[in-house]
């Protein structure tokens, strides 16, 4: 199964899955293709490093979304990409992409959705002074931080916990859960009905 990445900034959960495809525990699952919206970001030189192909496509606020998706959508299209996953990608992908892949796009978010949806996840969760938050891979439906859940792991917040030590646990605990539920679903193991996915043994 070929997958793609999408990523804007760090990759370090870009890392975490090259590493899984490395050591084989991706189920066989192959990484094709590194997208970012972004030039400068710092995941694409950990995609180079590791010698995967990758694909900027910068956005045009003055197109509309569907426009700005258009070529990154006949690009997954030559490389024959089966399977989506975005790790920290920052832009909205269009109704038109979503329904495109339906079913084959995994998002990882860094709270226990449907708490602290948006770009603030690890923070909001932080000041709201919540004893626990943690970290979920989704499918990805139009509605954003939504679609049905596949792996949840939770994190505690201890009270010598900073906002930095925090984050640091959540990106731990993501770096452990997305290449296995990238695996589960490479391993055909996920069966999503309606708002629920159940994993098969
Ligand atoms: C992660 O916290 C992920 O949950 C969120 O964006 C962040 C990306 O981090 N969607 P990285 O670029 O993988 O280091």
């Amino acid at each position: 199964m070929n997958i793609a990445i999408f990523v804007s900034g760090n990759g370090s959960n870009l890392q975490a899955l090259m590493e899984a495809a490395a050591e084989d525990t991706l189920g066989g699952g192959k990484i094709v293709l590194v997208v970012s919206d972004k030039s400068e970001a710092f995941a694409l030189e950990r995609a180079k490093k590791a010698g995967l192909r990758t694909f900027v496509s910068e956005t045009d606020p003055s197109l509309p979304r569907e426009e700005n998706d258009k070529a990154i959508l006949s690009r997954l299209k030559e490389d024959k990409v089966d399977l989506v996953v975005l790790a920290g990608f920052m832009r909205i992908l269009s109704d038109l992409f979503v329904d495109e892949y339906k079913g084959r796009i995994l998002n990882i978010h860094p709270s226990l959705l449907p708490s602290f949806k948006g770009v603030h996840g690890i923070k909001d969760a932080f000041d709201q002074g919540v004893k626990a938050t943690g970290v979920t891979v989704h499918f990805v439906e139009r509605e954003l931080d939504s679609g049905p859940i596949i792996l949840q792991s939770p994190v505690f917040i201890e009270e010598d916990d900073t906002l930095e030590t925090l984050e640091e646990k959540i990106h731990k605990e993501e770096h452990k859960i997305y290449p296995e539920a990238v695996r589960l679903f490479v391993c055909g193991k996920l069966k999503a009905a309606g708002n629920k996915v159940r994993i098969l043994k």
